[in-house]
């Protein structure tokens, strides 16, 4: 029947003012899918893990593809094995850390039961329709200079489902209504490679394409660089 919730998506539950912790108080209350039934709670965008203060504007908006099993029980976006991978890969990209926003394309963690573990499993197209007011919303509050999709999901997201990372990864992108994107790998994908040879050869891949993405982001204007402490 029409007018269900899961047919209706996220707009109704995204309040109108554009600023990132109204948004993600009111996306704990989304029933825009089904997802929100299995997770612990949504996973909203934000900036850095360990910057104590903002200090300049944000430069790039990440996008992933939905909060992972530690993303789900913690409440914040890469805060597993795959964000500390991308923590890395930044740090050697020469990209300041507060000044990327890190968000997904879905907020709340789809998964399936394989004995005590939760499995991920992978948002579908509607899933993925349906929570796109939220990031919508994300891209007015944050204004990035650039977006960069992290895998498949957020890139045919934002890009159409034909898009091919593969083929287009590293390259600037534009899409109607949006800052210009850059799509690469997530570093999910990066992880399973299936040998070490496979995994540097990826790995360096994506960090070329950070290093093209910050040379974008950064224009005319230097980012300020700040120390990472340990
Ligand atoms: N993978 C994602 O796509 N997002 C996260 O937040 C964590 C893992
Ligand atoms: Fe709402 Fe997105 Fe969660 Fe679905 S996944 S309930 S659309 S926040």
């Amino acid at each position: 029947m029409a007018g269900r919730s899961d047919e209706m998506g996220a707009a109704p539950f995204v309040p109108e003012e554009r600023s990132i912790p109204i948004l993600g108080e009111a996306v704990q209350k989304c029933r825009g899918c089904e997802l929100y039934r299995d997770a612990t709670q949504a996973v909203f965008g934000e900036i850095d893990a360990g910057a104590s203060k903002q200090t300049s504007r944000v430069a790039i908006m990440m996008v992933g593809e939905q909060p992972g099993d530690q993303e789900d029980r913690q409440g914040r976006p890469f805060v597993g094995p795959a964000g500390k991978l991308l923590d890395a890969c930044l740090e050697e990209a020469g990209i300041d850390r507060d000044r990327v926003y890190v968000t997904n394309a879905v907020k709340h963690f789809k998964w399936e039961p394989r004995g005590k573990l939760r499995i991920h499993k992978k948002p579908s197209a509607r899933e993925i329709r349906a929570c796109r007011p939220w990031l919508n919303a994300e891209v007015e509050a944050v204004k990035p200079r650039l977006i960069v999709c992290l895998g498949a999901t957020a890139a045919q997201g934002l890009l159409g489902s034909g898009f091919k990372i593969t083929q287009e990864h590293g390259k600037l992108q534009q899409a109607t209504g949006l800052p210009p994107i850059l799509a690469t790998l997530h570093p999910s994908a990066i992880l399973r490679a299936p040998s070490d040879e496979d995994r540097q050869r990826q790995r360096a891949s994506f960090v070329q394409d950070l290093r093209e993405a910050a040379r974008f982001a950064d224009g005319a204007s230097k980012p300020r660089r700040r120390t990472v402490q340990e």
